[in-house]
């Protein structure tokens, strides 16, 4: 797989587990299907108008809580989120990791730490998104 890779939803609401881990995420309804592997990636993240902020994504099941049902999820490393509705286009730019089973919900906030440290380490020297890659207006087909 050859990143970068664009992913297109509008901002839903999650179980609102994310927020209790102190790493709250914003979900989208996007359908993730096994063309893009599944893991934790660095991204930018595009609303409608507007630059492209730093994320970190998390694209599968949250199989830690038994969750079977993929889902792409993304934290803002630059505070607030985004209101429900509104459309983003997700370019995940680097691979972190794999999803992983996690023993309790303190293993996986514990690596959640150490995903957030490793992905504000490569924005710091990251090169700026791709303005062109914020195309997240117009029609999503497929859920793309
Ligand atoms: C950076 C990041 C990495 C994650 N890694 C994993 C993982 O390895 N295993 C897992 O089960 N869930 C992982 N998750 C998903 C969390 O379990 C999920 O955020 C939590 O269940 C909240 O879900 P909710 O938004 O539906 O409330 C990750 C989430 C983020 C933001």
């Amino acid at each position: 797989m050859q990143l970068p890779v664009i992913l297109r939803g509008r901002a839903v609401s999650g179980r609102g587990v994310g927020a209790t881990l102190g790493v709250p995420t914003v979900n989208l309804d996007t359908v993730v299907t096994s063309a893009v592997a599944g893991g934790v990636y660095c991204c930018w993240v595009f609303p409608p108008s507007g630059a492209g902020r730093p994320g970190v994504a998390h694209l599968g099941p949250a199989v830690t809580f038994g969750q079977t049902k993929p889902t792409l999820e993304v934290h803002f490393l630059d505070g607030a989120g985004v209101e429900h509705g509104t459309t983003l286009a997700v370019q995940l730019v680097v691979r972190l990791r794999g999803t992983i089973r996690f023993a309790d919900a303190a293993a996986l906030t514990a690596r959640l730490q150490q995903d957030l440290a490793q992905a504000r380490e490569y924005f710091r020297s990251a090169p700026p998104p791709d303005g062109a890659a914020g195309l997240a207006s117009g029609p999503t087909p497929e859920g793309f």
